[in-house]
């Protein structure tokens, strides 16, 4: 924190606290032994009025306890901008003034030091516990080809905890997935199924899905026949009745625009992501005809978050395992 910024927080933290003092002494009344009176402050509102007494005693020690708490509490922590509390363990705070919070790891140095209390330090206290007891399992398994450990139920027990806290707020816990996140179990790949190579990829990296929009590019007729081409000839559903849509024309748009990513066929290609249109089960963004003209006149793009950096690269192969054998029941 600069000089600035420092004193600009101290200022102000102390600035209110002292206000504060002041104004719970200088409204007391000081009236003897605090008695109380049956005088009223004078004014009525709609009849009725005020006491003039002073605060109760009791509520007003709890203002000056919590004043003495605040003061107390900025001289051993630090909070007081580049004060660092006269408690040991955070004199290391202003060096790392590009880490947004106090972490117990020296980043410069990747060692781990004895940090003061805080809630990060604690946080980090439990994960290193975690890590010593897990992490040799975790290593264990990660040395193991990925189709190997599917057929693990230690590590699918693991991979499901992982994914349970990890992956079902988007995949749902059943892994079946939802309106824009796809589902994991039916053998279905956006990016591709092959466990090392391709389902690993996904989470250590993230993907992200672009259709581009393509009303611009083809006018809001095109726009009408080739979802109505979609709808019928790849995915085999029925258009809505009374639906005047050219599925012919359809046809030519797409061998000439769409194909590039979801292949002649529409069975998608994994190196783009581009879904198969062959199997409407899964889609993500919804399989009416409506919704198709609305992917396709306006794009999507779905964000799979890479999961490296959190999770690291042992617990990804779990979490891979885990996936393939959501589709892989009888694993080989
Ligand atoms: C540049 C490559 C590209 C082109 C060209 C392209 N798409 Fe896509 N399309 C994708 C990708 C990638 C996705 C997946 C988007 C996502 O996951 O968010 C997708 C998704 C879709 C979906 C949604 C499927 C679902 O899961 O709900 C439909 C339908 C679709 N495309 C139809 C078309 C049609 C019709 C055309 C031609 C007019 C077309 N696309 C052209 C790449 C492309
Ligand atoms: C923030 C939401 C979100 C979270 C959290 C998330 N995902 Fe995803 N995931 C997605 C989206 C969206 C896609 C589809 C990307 C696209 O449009 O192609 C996806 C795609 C995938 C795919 C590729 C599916 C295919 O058909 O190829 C896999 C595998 C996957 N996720 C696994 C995981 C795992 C394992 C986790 C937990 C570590 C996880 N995801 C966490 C949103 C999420």
């Amino acid at each position: 924190m600069t000089t600035f910024w420092s004193w600009y927080v101290t200022i102000l933290s102390l600035g209110t606290i002292f206000a504060l003092t002041w104004l719970i002494f200088g409204t007391r009344k000081s009236q003897p032994n605090d008695e109380v009176t049956n005088e009223t402050v004078g004014h009525s509102f709609d009849g009725i009025e005020e006491y003039d007494n002073p605060l109760p005693k009791w509520w007003f020690m709890l203002f000056v306890g919590t004043i003495i708490f605040a003061l107390g509490y900025l001289v051993l922590y630090p909070g007081l901008g580049n004060w660092k509390g006269l408690l040991p363990g955070y004199d290391y705070l202003d060096n790392e003034a590009k880490t947004p919070f106090a972490t117990n790891v020296d980043i410069a140095n990747g060692k781990e030091r004895n940090g003061g209390w805080t809630g990060v330090h604690e946080w980090e206290k439990e994960m290193a516990k975690a890590d010593a007891k897990y992490g040799p399992i975790y290593a264990k398994y990660a040395a193991m080809p990925i189709v190997e450990v599917a057929k693990d139920e230690q590590a699918l027990k693991m991979g499901g905890r992982l994914f349970a806290s990890n992956c079902s707020v988007c995949h749902g816990s059943d892994a079946k997935g939802a309106y824009g996140f796809p589902n994991l179990t039916d053998n279905e790949w956006r990016w591709g199924g092959d466990p090392e190579t391709e389902i690993k990829k996904t989470i250590l990296a993230g993907r992200e899905g672009a259709m581009p929009a393509h009303g611009p590019i083809i006018g809001e007729d095109g726009v009408k026949n080739v979802a109505a081409y979609v709808l019928t000839e790849l995915a085999g559903r029925k258009l809505p009745e009374g639906t005047e849509a050219d599925i012919a024309a359809g046809q030519k748009v797409f061998s000439t625009t769409c194909f590039a990513c979801h292949g002649a066929d529409g069975k998608g290609t994994h190196a783009m992501g581009a879904p198969n249109l062959t199997n409407p089960a899964a889609f993500i963004y919804g399989t009416s005809y409506a919704q198709l003209q609305q992917t396709i006149r306006y794009g999507r793009h779905g964000r799979m978050p890479a999961q490296e950096a959190f999770l690291g690269n042992d617990k990804v192969h779990l979490l891979a395992a885990y996936v393939y054998s959501l589709s892989h029941k009888t694993a080989e």
